[in-house]
């Protein structure tokens, strides 16, 4: 949606990230997801670039091994990591890091442990310190081990990033980071993205009110309900009043939580085929056997669903 619209309704938000960015804290950009932390993120980076003479490495993986595995590769990249740190041959010492085939040392650096790639990265942190500023896309799934090598980070570079959720158990890590707090859109700046793309992409409405008023009230402000929801209409030769009164985030129907739903029914299959061996009733214990089929294909299109929603 951004590259059709632009981002809408975030400038003094963006400011006030770059501004305390500036200041050299550690910043945290909180809020559920789809409400714009990555896109507000990106462009905070944009602004302050345009000022300073910093090297930025931006971590996208969300596994929290792998962004250490990233923040290695890229730091060895730009030429702030030694390549024999990573234990890497010592011809690639000589190599310019421009040449550094990642495809051939992938392997090897992916299978280095945590405590290696540390060893590797802090000092080369260390060394340019003031100068590097490390932005990770996804705080949200790390765990009191990664947390603590964070930790080190934290003391040798600053460090930017989203969670959707702040772990209890890595709160160490939040102590440290200013929490900035991401807030849905006003329906002021939902409505100018709304038109915009309605423009953009000359939709056919056939109650153009009707249609903004339901975007505005049924996302919530949640950019990525409304791009949901805009791309959903688009599909449309015309949006008529029907369509848009049935407009619904469909977001609330994928991250709903089945499992409390899931554990119940597998308990009832559980219970009828005791139940059936026991009393000896055939057509119960097929009954119960249906029931589990049906249940487990359930679960494996709900979680196919499930996955689509991050
Ligand atoms: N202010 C905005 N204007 C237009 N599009 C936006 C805006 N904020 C976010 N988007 C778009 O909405 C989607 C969700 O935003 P994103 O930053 O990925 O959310 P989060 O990282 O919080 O999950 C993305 O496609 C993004 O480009
Ligand atoms: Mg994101």
């Amino acid at each position: 949606m951004k590259a059709i619209t632009g981002l809408i309704g975030r400038d003094a938000l963006i400011e006030t990230v770059a501004r305390e960015a500036r200041k050299g804290h550690h910043l945290l950009l909180t809020g559920p997801v789809g409400i714009g932390k990555s896109a507000v993120l990106d462009a905070a980076l944009d602004r302050l670039l345009l000022r300073q003479q910093r090297t930025v490495i931006t971590i996208g993986d969300h596994q929290p091994k792998a962004q250490f595995v990233d923040l290695a590769r890229t730091l060895l990249a730009v030429g702030l990591l030694d390549p024999l740190t990573l234990e890497l041959p010592e011809h690639y010492q000589d190599l310019p890091p421009e040449l550094i085939e990642w495809a051939k040392i992938r392997r090897h650096v992916n299978r280095l442990s945590m405590r290696d790639l540390t060893a590797a990265i802090i000092p080369a942190l260390h060394d340019h310190h003031g100068q590097v500023l490390i932005a990770v896309d996804d705080l949200t799934h790390l765990t009191p081990t990664l947390a603590a090598f964070w930790l080190a980070v934290f003391e040798v570079a600053q460090v930017i990033g989203c969670a959707r959720q702040k772990k209890a158990n890595v709160s160490k890590l939040w102590w440290k980071m200013t929490e900035i707090d991401i807030p849905p859109l006003t329906p002021e700046a939902t409505r100018e993205i709304v038109q915009t793309y309605i423009a953009k992409q000359g939709m056919l409405i056939e109650a153009p009110g009707l249609f903004v008023g339901h975007v505005v009230k049924q996302s919530g402000g949640n950019p990525q309900a409304i791009a949901d929801m805009l791309d959903d209409s688009s599909k449309e030769r015309r949006v008529d009043k029907r369509k848009i009164r049935g407009l619904r985030h469909a977001a609330g129907v994928r991250y709903l939580d089945f499992t409390p739903v899931l554990i119940v029914a597998l308990a009832a299959v559980v219970g009828a085929r005791y139940l059936a061996i026991g009393t000896g009733d055939t057509e119960l214990y097929i009954f119960a056997g249906m029931l589990a089929a049906v249940v487990i294909s359930i679960r494996v299109f709900l979680f196919r669903g499930a996955g689509k929603a991050n």
